[in-house]
């Protein structure tokens, strides 16, 4: 039985602030997963970083004239004030640059290295004449070979999504000063990824049946099309993780490959805050354990194709290094749903253009679950989507407000103006009214279904499909006019109604979490629905970092229809969500490209 979730998230690279696009990607989706997960009882454990190393931060500290460690630190923090203001619940959200992480991945490297799945060769790197040093990836652009992009990255091609041989970009330029930099030799670890594939591909036949196709095309499909071959994972850069053998100094991990280990290395950090050194192991060991990777589509390699190899190739030797009594093999990624990407009013989001919705922006000026709602009505998940100004303010004002908003307040301040702020007794239901209940119980199961196979869409449609359903039948029995001559039969549409309510709540809450812990206050409970989130400052010998974590302690909330009792006292509520102005889309709209 499946009793443990490793909601895995993607590490953003601690180098800009974050968008809409990012957030609808990744990040946004493992925490509704997560909650999820949490309210059927699992033991979730929810983990992610900074990113913080490689050329993605030092390109842009020198850009900025700074230090890498100082943009990894300002942009780190931005993104912990985000997840918080979010509701994202990361139990660990930690970065890259501690001692741990650093511990960790050395021991990755070295049990690759003792599982011989590693090999050391000379390669030609681009080296940049004018500044005297080697060019890693993101110093060099240009041209990509396999399908002619021309701003394609020396690693990887944002057009065509292939990780690319840095050597063979056609016309490179440095990013640094655009001259032209030239190929010279210099030594590197690699990953036997040649070795590794048989292995690699069993694991990925074993998945084929539920992974999502866009997955399968760029692990599966392109293994089987062109093989892999070993892979360089280290780097002339300072800025990283030390190459843990004698000799390299001045050589560091690639950023790709330590990043992938944070999962594991977070997983650990964690068990250690909690003071229990090995509890990690309860989510990386055994098939009563999950592991999902939420990311974006430009991970895809990485995440199903060269971490699933990392992972194989370090066998039980991992366990051994951390002196874990009886050494196992670390669990395998169960799913990767990874997602398409959200463009902004028919256009690419691009953070330098500023044509981009930012989420700390966004929140200065709205409420948290409207962005989630959004996000989720129009998550990429097979397809590119589009954030449009004019269908947020319509799905805000004509879904969240309309059908669930109104309904929810409509009905219990009804109920707390005529009954005295208690829910009253209904006396013998009709057929109607079990019927309605039926439905809405039948909802922990098919949204539940959607929710287990991550069609987030597909469970929030679902959620208010039924919502609406309440709305039909209140429109039947009109307690609002019922109340002047039957007050009976008032009584049972309402309690009908709140009972409903007050299980809509809880299929909603892990979409709408912040409404949901607010209107479950409404139904008169103390106790919160979901844990708290809080920043942490953490000593160790890199110095100090600050982390987002979760506590689940006090949290109430079960996936369970309503147990609403005739009686139980009500709170008067307040509206949930608020109507917008419809010249929110034109400001908003002005606000782009600036
Ligand atoms: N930093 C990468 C990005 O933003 C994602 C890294 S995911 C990790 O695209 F697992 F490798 F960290
Ligand atoms: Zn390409």
């Amino acid at each position: 039985m499946v009793e443990n979730i490793l909601v895995s998230v993607a590490w953003p690279y601690a180098n800009a602030e974050i968008h809409v696009g990012n957030l609808t990607g990744a990040y946004l989706p493992a925490d509704i997963f997560a909650r999820f997960q949490r309210l059927l009882g699992r033991k979730v454990l929810m983990v992610s970083g900074s990113d913080s190393h490689g050329t993605p931060i030092t390109v842009r500290a020198d850009a900025e004239k700074t230090s890498p460690l100082e943009v990894y630190q300002r942009y780190h923090n931005g993104f912990l004030d985000l997840f918080m203001q979010l509701g994202l619940t990361y139990d660990l959200f930690t970065s890259t640059h501690t001692t741990n992480h650093f511990d960790v991945s050395q021991k990755i490297f070295l049990s690759l290295q003792k599982n011989d799945y590693l090999y050391t060769a000379r390669e030609m790197q681009w080296y940049a004449p004018s500044q005297k040093r080697f060019l890693p990836d993101r110093y060099v652009e240009g041209t990509c070979y396999i399908c002619g992009f021309e701003n394609a990255r020396s690693d990887q091609c944002d057009k065509c999504g292939n990780l690319l041989d840095p050597a063979q970009l056609i016309k490179p330029r440095s990013k640094v000063d655009g001259t032209k930099p030239e190929l010279r030799e210099t030594e590197h670890t690699y990953l036997d990824l040649g070795k590794l594939q048989p292995a690699v591909v069993e694991f990925l036949k074993a998945h084929e049946s539920f992974w999502r196709p866009n997955v399968l095309r760029q692990s599966l499909g392109q293994i089987l099309a062109e093989n892999l071959h070993g892979r360089a994972i280290t780097r002339d850069l300072d800025w990283g993780i030390p190459v843990p053998l004698e000799g390299w100094e001045g050589k560091c991990l690639y950023v790709w490959f330590e990043a992938v280990i944070g999962y594991l290395s977070a997983s650990i950090e964690w068990s250690q805050l909690a003071g229990k050194p090995q509890a990690w192991t309860e989510w990386w060991h055994g098939p009563q354990s999950r592991t999902y990777h939420f990311i974006g589509k430009d991970n895809i390699p990485f995440h199903a194709v060269i971490w699933p190899a990392q992972l194989i190739g370090s066998g039980k030797t991992f366990d051994e290094f951390m002196g874990i009594a009886n050494p196992a093999t670390l669990n395998l990624p169960y799913d990767v749903p990874a997602n398409e990407f959200m463009n902004l009013e028919g256009q690419k989001i691009s953070g330098s253009r500023n044509w981009a919705v930012w989420g700390r922006d966004f929140l200065s000026r709205y409420d948290p679950d409207p962005l989630r709602y959004y996000l989720t009505v129009n998550m990429p998940e097979s397809k590119d989507t589009d954030w449009d100004w004019e269908d947020f303010f319509h799905r805000n004002n004509d879904e969240l407000v309309a059908t669930w908003g109104n309904l929810a307040n409509r009905v219990l301040s009804f109920a707390c103006r005529h009954w005295d702020n208690r829910v009253p007794d209904p006396g013998e239901l009709t057929a109607a009214d079990k019927d309605l209940l039926a439905r809405i119980e039948k909802g922990f199961e098919t949204v539940a279904a959607e929710l287990e196979a991550v069609h987030l869409r597909a469970a929030l449609a679902e959620g208010m499909r039924l919502a609406t359903e309440v709305n039909i039948y209140l429109d039947q029995t009109a307690p609002w006019t019922a109340i002047k001559t039957d007050k009976a039969a008032a009584a049972r549409s309402v309690f009908t109604a709140l009972k409903a309510i007050d299980s809509l709540k809880i299929l909603l809450a892990p979409f709408l979490p912040f409404t949901s812990e607010r209107l479950h206050g409404f139904f008169g409970n103390t106790r919160p629905l979901f844990g708290r989130q809080f920043i942490d400052t953490i000593q160790d010998d890199l110095g100090i970092h600050t982390a987002l974590r979760y506590d689940p302690d006090g949290a109430s909330g079960k996936w369970e229809p309503s147990r609403l009792q005739p009686g139980q006292e009500l709170v008067n509520p307040q509206p949930l969500f608020k109507k917008l102005d419809i010249s929110i889309i034109e400001e908003e709209r002005k606000r782009l490209g600036h």
